[in-house]
């Protein structure tokens, strides 16, 4: 049974490693990292650091839940353990297999306007390129192909948040999944973490007091017992300037996707 798969999680002092009560289940570059770090500031919620990809993985996943739960972090009992995997939300298998360890777990996903995280994902693949002195073509070689707009760039379909919405839907009722809109987690992100909050039923702990907008950086930075921390410089990056023609066609693509996804899960965003 799966029971006897999971291994006794026991730590020396008396806390010991959960299956995930909550996933941040993505979207890539919807601003997750930042989801999970602010989330961290509440007391009872303990993070996995890295990404797991126990449900997207097949050589993860083969190993069974017992691998999983080696990966979680000690906690105590009254602690709520939260991973985040962004790839989950657009791997079609993950829904049936999340279903499967939990049916009545809360999904955490944290979305953002469809054309800006298409220009973020360009550019997450562009410094992994620079990093390892590689050459990365231009967006623009992605994005247009005969005169067109490309529309087998993966990262476009990454943003058809309807299409990959519709999977989890059939396994979770809407209730159970919310969406943290990553447009106003940026602009002013307390707010969002409130909501957050009360989504999983934890005790109102975290504090306006928490963010203070650091100008050098024009993102909001935490604040945690005193110690000031920003997220890593990999995160809030610069965009590439796209023709304002190209950018328009990127709208234009998303528009009626964005209408099928707002209906979807009954709510709008402001997106273009
Ligand atoms: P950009 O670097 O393209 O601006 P993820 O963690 O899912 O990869 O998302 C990265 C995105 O988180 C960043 O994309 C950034 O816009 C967003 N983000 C949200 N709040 C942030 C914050 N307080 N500091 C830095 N980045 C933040």
């Amino acid at each position: 049974s799966l029971q006897d798969e999971i291994p006794d999680g026991q730590a020396p002092n008396g806390s010991a490693q959960q299956l995930p009560q909550t996933i941040i289940i993505g979207v890539r570059k919807g601003g997750t990292r930042a989801l999970l770090e602010m989330l961290s500031l509440h007391p009872d919620v303990a993070a996995a650091e890295n990404e797991v990809h126990f449900f997207d993985w097949e050589e993860h996943y083969s190993q069974g839940l017992g691998w999983y739960l080696s990966q979680m972090p000690f906690s105590a009992p009254h602690q709520l353990t939260v991973e985040k995997t962004p790839a989950y939300f657009t791997s079609p298998k993950v829904p049936e297999r999340v279903h499967g360890m939990n049916p009545a777990i809360r999904l955490l996903l944290i979305l953002r306007d469809p054309s800006e995280r298409v220009l973020s994902d360009y550019t997450q693949v562009f410094y992994n390129h620079v990093q390892k002195r590689k050459p990365y073509p231009s967006i623009e070689e992605f994005l247009v192909r005969d005169g067109r707009l490309n529309v087998d760039y993966k990262a476009l379909n990454r943003s058809l948040y309807h299409l990959h919405m519709q999977n989890w839907l059939r396994f979770f009722p809407l209730r159970r999944i919310h969406i943290v809109d990553g447009d106003r987690l940026i602009r002013d992100p307390f707010p969002e973490i409130q909501k957050v909050e009360r989504f999983l039923r934890l005790s109102p702990q975290i504090n306006a007091s928490n963010f203070y907008f650091n100008k050098t950086k024009g993102f909001y930075c935490l604040r945690d017992g005193g110690r000031d921390r920003c997220l890593h410089e990999s995160k809030g990056r610069a965009h590439p300037q796209v023709d304002p023609r190209l950018l328009n066609k990127l709208h234009e693509y998303f528009h009626e996707p964005n209408k099928k996804f707002f209906e979807l899960v009954g709510r709008t965003f402001d997106w273009h």
